[in-house]
């Protein structure tokens, strides 16, 4: 595995968009939509950099497009819901990847029924040479290529997302030394 993003840089670029989303939605409320599980770890971050004149709320919603692939086999599920009422409100969907872009795609659709205020897309990785929909991210800490990327909430197989930086990982490379799938 081949170290791409330290901790360092990682926090570098959650502490820019805390910035970002604190100067846009000061003297506001804000309601953090966090996209399990991917996001758990940067969302956690982030939410702490933004400053204390944004009234920050934090809700979850739970998809699954990936299963135990590395490449989304096209069907967004949802797993589970937000309870927050988002009718009215400021909402900030929180992503760890962009990638084809058919999970957020999914999730606008889901949100915008309960007519938010407003709906904006945070990402910490965004891969746009990837995209099967348009759509792309209102916050973005890097555009990346078309690696596959674990650590720090990303994950191969569920395994990974406890690491503090961010690697590149051939799962082909993986299965032929460990024998695992
Ligand atoms: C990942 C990631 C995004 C989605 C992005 O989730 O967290 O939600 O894939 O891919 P897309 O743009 O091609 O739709 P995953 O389904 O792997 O679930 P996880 O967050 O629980 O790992």
């Amino acid at each position: 595995m081949k170290q791409l993003y330290s901790k360092q840089a990682i926090a570098r670029q959650t502490a820019r968009i805390g910035t970002e989303i604190s100067r846009d939605y000061q003297g506001l409320e804000i309601i953090l939509v966090v996209v399990l599980k991917g996001a758990m770890f940067f969302a956690a971050d982030l939410a702490r950099t933004i400053n204390n004149d944004v009234n920050v709320k934090i809700d979850f919603i739970r998809v699954s497009s990936y299963g135990t692939s590395t490449e989304s086999c096209g069907v967004v599920t949802f797993k589970t819901d937000i309870e927050t009422d988002i009718s009215g409100k400021h909402v900030v969907l929180v992503e760890d990847i962009l990638d084809s872009g058919l999970t957020l795609f999914e999730l606008q659709k889901h949100l915008q029924k309960r007519q938010p205020a407003s709906l904006k897309v945070c990402t910490l990785f965004d891969k746009p040479g990837n995209r099967v929909v348009a759509i792309n991210p209102d916050y973005c800490g890097f555009s990346i290529k078309n690696d596959f990327i674990i650590g720090y909430g990303l994950d191969y197989a569920e395994r990974y997302r406890n690491l503090s930086a961010v690697y590149r990982f051939d799962p082909e490379q993986h299965q032929s030394t460990t024998g695992e799938s």
